[in-house]
């Protein structure tokens, strides 16, 4: 290397470094991954949550917007699946995180089902003026692949379109993605993500095990490989620092 181009290089490391420390994180609310990210979430960011079913998308979702509430931060859940409020309240009520209180006033579930077959436009102004009402920290959309299912040829675009006006809006957001089966994780949606957890299950003898793995995180020095994972009504969604 020859001394400018090694004087670029060394300005631009001390360039990231400077970016590194100057970045705000959110707190995740899930124990054991905050460590292995340095400390939270970029803000604002976009952060996509992939796997297959029952992997645990939905569970640290929410976990993700209750710990927000816990510190007075105003959580929006949009749901894909035209599931009522009650359903959720029913599904999560048995976690020991899940507060109802919160429900209705600090997080916010609105179901974009119904707005699905409408023009894409249409679907990031509805999106756009749910935020604006509450103004939230951290956004949900849960699951953003079955946008992708059902408006196919826009869907590029309506991903970025998504995630440019997600960080415009000062918050951390969490897509989750479905992982279909022989599928490693929604491409599409990746792209258009500043990080990327994988969840998934691996059969082990008899038993299932559930990981996580960082794939990707914008300005961060992740940890890599795949971590076990936990989920208790007790202690919600936990990420195990011991290998099985
Ligand atoms: N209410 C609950 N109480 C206890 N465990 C739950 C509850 N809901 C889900 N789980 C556990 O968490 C796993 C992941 O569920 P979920 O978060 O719904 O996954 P996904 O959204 O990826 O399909 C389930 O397979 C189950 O083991
Ligand atoms: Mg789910």
């Amino acid at each position: 290397m020859d001394e400018v181009s090694e004087k670029t290089w060394k300005n631009e490391e001390e360039n990231e470094e400077l970016r590194e420390n100057e970045m705000v994180r959110v707190a995740s609310g899930i124990p054991g991954l905050d460590d292995m990210i340095e400390g939270g979430f970029p803000f604002p960011s976009v952060v996509l949550v992939a796997g297959s079913a029952g992997t645990g998308k939905t569970t640290f979702s929410l976990q993700f917007l209750f710990a927000g509430a816990e510190q007075d931060e105003q959580g929006l859940f949009f749901t894909t699946l035209s599931e009522p409020t009650h359903w959720m309240l029913q599904y999560s009520s048995n976690f020991s995180f899940v507060k109802k209180e919160y429900f209705g006033n600090l997080i916010q579930y609105v179901d974009l089902g119904s707005m699905l077959n409408r023009p894409v436009d249409e679907i990031l102004r509805y999106i756009n003026e749910k935020i604006a009402e509450t103004m939230p920290q951290r956004i949900v959309i849960d699951p953003v692949t079955i946008i992708g299912n059902i408006i196919k040829d826009d869907y590029r675009k309506f991903l970025f379109d998504l995630t440019n006006s997600l960080k415009s809006w000062q918050a951390v957001s969490l897509l989750t993605g479905e992982v279909r089966p022989g599928e490693m994780y929604p491409v599409e949606v990746s792209y258009a993500a500043d990080s990327v957890i994988l969840l998934s299950l691996k059969a082990e003898g008899n038993a299932r095990r559930k990981y996580l793995e960082i794939l990707k995180m914008r300005g961060t020095d992740h940890r890599t490989g795949a971590y076990p994972v936990s989920i208790t009504r007790e202690d919600g969604f936990v990420v195990l620092r011991t290998r099985f």
